[in-house]
């Protein structure tokens, strides 16, 4: 169901600090927050553990119209992500869970499937939507859009201290070009490529703390009268 609720779209490539900056803003604003990308992430998982191989459309597809997803919030205040009610918000956030959904996201009809239940949480009072094409296809209508971009390197940067305290093993070089390739999947995709949207305000964090960031995504928010 669509609603008047207003839409903030925060789009660009992974690493560029969307989702820090849209949790932010969500919680600044006391709106609901929608992260586009663990619905894909979600999608490639499912396939994993139903056994579904990611170069056969159809049955991936089937696995999106069907995908049992829910979110919540853990005390820690960390949004965990659960398939079937089995826990994946670790194995979604792996670099191996970004591959996989931006495979899956290439595909039509999984974006088709996952179109509907994104519209659903345009709810009141406001959605703060973090995505790749959320200001230009799915809340075209958005009264103000973002689209936030960082170079390569930074992202890169940016990625590997987060894996690193997350435990996980990293290699930088063969991080920056998962990214290149990720980016260039995203961008390149006929559906919904990874683009800004005529109207979106672009911002590049490459110099920028998450701070600055997030106070010239603020001062836009109050200029249109979001605060
Ligand atoms: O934002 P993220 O890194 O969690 O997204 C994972 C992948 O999902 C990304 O490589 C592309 C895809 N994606 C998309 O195609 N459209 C979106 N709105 C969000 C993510």
């Amino acid at each position: 169901m669509m609603t008047d609720a207003p839409v903030i779209t925060v789009d660009g490539p992974s690493g560029a600090g969307k989702g820090t900056i849209s949790h932010m803003l969500a919680e600044h604003l006391g709106w609901h927050l929608l992260d586009s990308g663990a619905l894909y992430r979600v999608t490639g998982q499912a396939c994993l553990i139903e056994g579904v191989g990611l170069g056969d459309p159809l049955a991936v597809a089937e696995i999106a119209r069907h995908l049992e997803v829910t979110f919540s919030t853990a005390e820690s205040g960390e949004i965990l992500v659960a398939y079937k009610g089995l826990d994946v918000s670790a194995a979604i956030r792996t670099e191996e869970g970004g591959r996989g959904a931006s495979k899956v996201a290439a595909i039509p009809d999984v974006r088709e499937a996952l179109l509907q239940r994104q519209r659903e949480l345009q709810r009141p009072p406001g959605l703060v939507a973090d995505g790749r094409d959320m200001g230009t296809v799915v809340f075209r209508e958005a009264p103000l859009k973002f689209f936030l971009t960082a170079s390569v390197s930074e992202r890169a940067a940016r990625r590997y201290t987060q894996l690193i305290a997350k435990g996980e093993s990293v290699n930088l070089p063969r991080l920056r070009k998962d990214i290149e390739e990720r980016d260039a999947r995203d961008i390149s995709r006929k559906i919904s490529p990874l683009a800004p949207a005529e109207d979106a305000i672009v911002i590049d964090s490459s110099a920028a703390s998450i701070l600055d960031v997030f106070e010239s995504v603020l001062r836009e928010a109050k200029n249109r009268g979001f605060s």
